[in-house]
């Protein structure tokens, strides 16, 4: 019997349901069914299940998963039975055993890369692809302030960023979290939680500041990040890990320096077919040539998904979690 992990009202990690999932004999035209091998655990999942982030209830939390094609519907071309993919997109759903999902948003997972690694890399990856390449183009030998480096999008970043040989200012909380980072490419790490940030910051940059702020931590975060920036810098805000950020005066925050802002998401940029092509080639070459290793890796049984949001939201994790079906 197929299980998902359920949500039928939002709140903290224990409204979310263990149940029977029901699937139709066989997928709907442009689908394929697959069984799930290993299913990524992204921050957002939080936001949905919270209420952050409002979601049509009952729902499936989940958008990420790396599995094996079990069925395909009629329409469905360039795909097979047999055939191991991924996505990392709408609709939720991932976080179950076996699921029908769009073929024209599933990607095919190459023999190098296995199905958890490829379960920790898909959404996390993608997203500092576009963030790096599409949102701003980093250049080498420039520096940029990214907070959370240790976790799983920082670390891809750390390792994105050396292949680039851009300057990478990365934020932590934990002296642990600070040596992986800077074992696995971050020029710079500060420790936010004992170190002045952009005193720090000031410092590396010789008072200039940076061109960028990539900021996934939200309220906390987000006096440093404007302080950090050069005039007409800009500021990417792509997630808020310790809450949104409220009542923001415009005209105060970014007229001084003629600031840029955006708030960017993974669904807008690789919506098109051609942008997820390129996005996941981009990440899966990076692997094959070694410049990105997926080896800080948590797995937890599905069942234990719980715990995984657990210790995600108290900052116990570094890098990126996989569910196990
Ligand atoms: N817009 C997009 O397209 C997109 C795509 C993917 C992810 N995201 C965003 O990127 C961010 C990172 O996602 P992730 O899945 O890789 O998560 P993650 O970075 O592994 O986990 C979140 C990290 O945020 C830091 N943090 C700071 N203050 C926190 C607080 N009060 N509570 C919890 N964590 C806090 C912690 O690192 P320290 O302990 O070192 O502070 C924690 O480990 C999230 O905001 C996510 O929503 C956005």
């Amino acid at each position: 019997m197929a299980i998902e992990v359920l949500v039928k009202k939002t709140g903290g990690p224990e409204v979310m349901e263990i149940s029977q999932s029901k699937l139709s004999e066989n997928p709907e035209d442009n689908s394929v069914r697959i069984k799930h091998r290993a299913i990524g655990v992204n921050y957002i999942d939080t936001y949905h299940r919270d209420g952050t982030y409002p979601i049509q209830l009952p729902s499936v939390l989940g958008m990420e998963a790396v599995g094996e094609i079990i069925k395909k519907g009629d329409g469905v071309r360039g795909f097979s039975v047999g055939d191991r993919v991924g996505y990392a997109s709408l609709p939720l759903g991932s976080y179950c055993d076996v699921r029908d999902y769009p073929s024209d948003k599933i990607v095919k997972i190459p023999d190098y890369i296995s199905d958890v690694q490829a379960a920790s890399i898909l959404l996390k990856g993608m997203t500092v692809e576009y963030l790096f390449n599409r949102t701003y183009k980093l250049k080498a030998g420039e520096h940029f302030l990214f907070h959370a480096a240790a976790g799983g999008v920082g670390l891809l970043a750390c390792q994105w960023s050396k292949a680039i040989g851009a300057k990478m200012i990365g934020t932590v909380s934990t002296k642990e979290k600070a040596v992986l980072a800077k074992n696995l490419g971050c020029d710079y790490v500060i420790n936010y939680k004992e170190e002045n940030v952009v005193e720090k910051l000031m410092d590396i940059t010789n008072n200039k500041g940076v061109s960028v702020v990539y900021d996934g931590v939200g309220k906390d975060t987000f006096e440093n990040s404007i302080s950090s920036l050069q005039d007409r810098g800009l500021f990417v805000s792509f997630g808020q890990s310790s809450g949104m950020v409220n009542d923001v005066n415009l005209h105060k925050v970014f007229a001084p320096k003629n600031l840029f802002y955006t708030r960017p998401s993974l669904i807008v940029y690789n919506k098109k077919r051609e942008d997820l092509e390129k996005s996941v080639e981009s990440l899966f070459g990076l692997v094959k040539e070694k410049k990105i290793k997926t080896e800080n890796i948590k797995e937890y049984k599905l069942e234990d998904v719980g715990t995984a949001h657990q210790e995600l939201q108290n900052r116990k994790t570094v890098g990126s979690l996989v569910l196990i079906p």
